[in-house]
């Protein structure tokens, strides 16, 4: 098979192999498929995204208690109205994390750890604080940032 047959059978195309690099190494965010800005994941440290929040995909943030899990990060609209925005990863064994609205918190279905809405562990058995991220609602637009 020629190079050409081995990227078209892959629906690869010429003008790929030469963005994705690019993309990945610049350090500048990306548009994914549904036209929300993602992190460019190449550098591993830059979170900046925005979720339009009238795409049903986000529509669960709309409501207090309602929250979503968007490239390792768990977003939350909290009971009392406000967005927070935490690694989603636990860290004690790497569990995904939900958010629990009848308590305020987030908790790791895997062995019970439960973390504030800062972040914080509440109890183990994790012993480190989730990372937290900034929110900033504009209009309909939740931008989440480090
Ligand atoms: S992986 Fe979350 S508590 Fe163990």
């Amino acid at each position: 098979m020629k190079r050409n047959e081995f990227f078209s059978a892959f629906g690869i195309s010429a003008g790929m192999l030469f963005v994705a690099p690019i993309l990945a190494s610049c350090g500048k965010n990306v548009l994914d498929t549904t036209g929300i800005v993602v992190p460019n994941t190449g550098g591993g440290t830059v979170v900046d995204f925005t979720l339009d929040l009238t795409q049903s995909a986000y529509s669960s943030l709309n409501n207090s208690g309602g929250s979503l899990v968007v490239n390792s990060i768990i977003v939350a609209k909290t009971v009392s109205g406000s967005y927070v925005a935490l690694s989603a990863v636990c860290t004690h064994q790497g569990g995904l994390l939900g958010y629990d609205a009848g308590n305020n918190r987030f908790h790791c279905p895997n062995h019970g750890a439960n973390f504030a809405t800062d972040g914080s562990v509440l109890n183990g058995p994790a012993q480190t604080a989730l990372r937290k991220y900034n929110v900033q609602l504009t209009g309909n637009s939740l931008r989440v940032y480090a």
